[in-house]
């Protein structure tokens, strides 16, 4: 996806230029992978833009940060007042928001301890994305997720999606347009950037933390909307077979937010159309974030900025 650029990054406390937003190469993080960071939408609505569970993603990033011992000076309500600012500062929405803290520059060697922490926040332009409801074809990788002893998986860690690029570069040259990773017992795990649901006998079904997931906030409110709709949702290590006797199956997370599979290891889910229980959980979720439901979970944080966009519904 072409970066589109947009006036200001807020940086350790201050907005500035754009194209002045740049580290040096021998920055700790260049070579140890030593960043976390949270991804998040600002949607259009009728009544002006929201960030969707701004705090909520505020917070895993200062959890993300707290796992891997690095200091960050601005609690939760900071960083979200740094994320409204710079979202207004900007004057963009809808859009995507991108927090990110890393080690920076004046130490070399592994360890990060005395590298200084730099938090940088940037916004861009994102339209409203439309996943259709033709579904993804995706596949079961041969790559496993992080084994739990070896990278925390609920740490959002930019170290994190070297694997993820494996698992999403293989499912690409092979024709597919997401794969779907298993953890190291063999277990359902996770799409490389997308948690996992589905439905048999009308029971909804995901993969829990301990299957080296991230703690997806899309995942959260997924399983609040189900239960509010009188889903029964059950959190339970799934073999990999389920996704080829499922009824239903579907991906969620801020960038795919609640997409259904097709099909997967070219093998049909249920009859490849968007199922009952999906569609009635991708009905609320749309019918919040887009303004058309009342915000009843108060999950949207509303910005001053003009929505570019009129809004419908996906
Ligand atoms: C590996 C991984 N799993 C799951 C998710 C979904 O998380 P969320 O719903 O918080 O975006 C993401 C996206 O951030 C991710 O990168």
């Amino acid at each position: 996806m072409p970066l589109e650029t947009t006036k200001n990054i807020w940086h350790n406390g201050r907005l500035m230029p754009w194209e002045q937003a740049q580290i040096h190469v021998m920055s700790h993080v260049i070579h140890y992978g030593s960043s976390v960071f949270e991804g998040l939408r600002c949607y259009a609505r009728p009544e002006g833009p929201g960030i969707f569970r701004l705090s909520e993603h505020m917070q895993r990033l200062l959890d993300s940060a707290k796992i891997y011992r690095m200091p960050i000076r601005y609690n939760v309500e900071e960083l979200c007042s740094a994320v409204v600012d710079l979202v207004e500062a900007n004057g963009v929405a809808p859009c995507y928001i991108r927090p990110i803290a890393f080690r920076g520059y004046g130490e070399m060697g592994v360890n990060p301890l005395r590298a200084p922490v730099e938090v940088y926040i940037a916004n861009f332009p994102w339209g409203k994305y439309v996943p259709g409801n033709d579904g993804a074809d995706v596949c079961v990788s041969s790559w496993n997720r992080l084994a739990p002893n070896t990278m925390p998986s609920l740490a959002k860690a930019g170290a994190n999606y070297m694997n993820s690029q494996l698992i999403r570069m293989e499912a690409e040259i092979n024709g597919y347009s997401e794969g779907i990773a298993l953890d190291v017992n063999g277990y359902l795990s996770e799409g490389s950037g997308e948690n996992l649901f589905v439905v048999r006998g009308g029971i909804l079904y995901t993969t829990p933390l301990a299957n080296s997931v991230l703690n997806g906030i899309t995942r959260n409110s997924v399983i609040t909307i189900a239960r509010s709709l009188d889903i029964p949702v059950v959190e339970q290590a799934l073999p990999r077979e389920m996704l080829y006797i499922c009824d239903e199956a579907f991906f969620s997370g801020t960038a795919v937010e609640v997409t259904h599979l097709r099909s997967v290891d070219k093998m049909l889910v249920g009859d490849g159309k968007m199922g009952p229980v999906t569609s009635a959980i991708h009905d609320e979720f749309f019918g919040i974030v887009n303004g058309l439901k009342p915000d009843r979970y108060s999950w949207l944080t509303p910005v001053k900025v003009p929505a570019a966009e009129p809004v419908g519904v996906s």
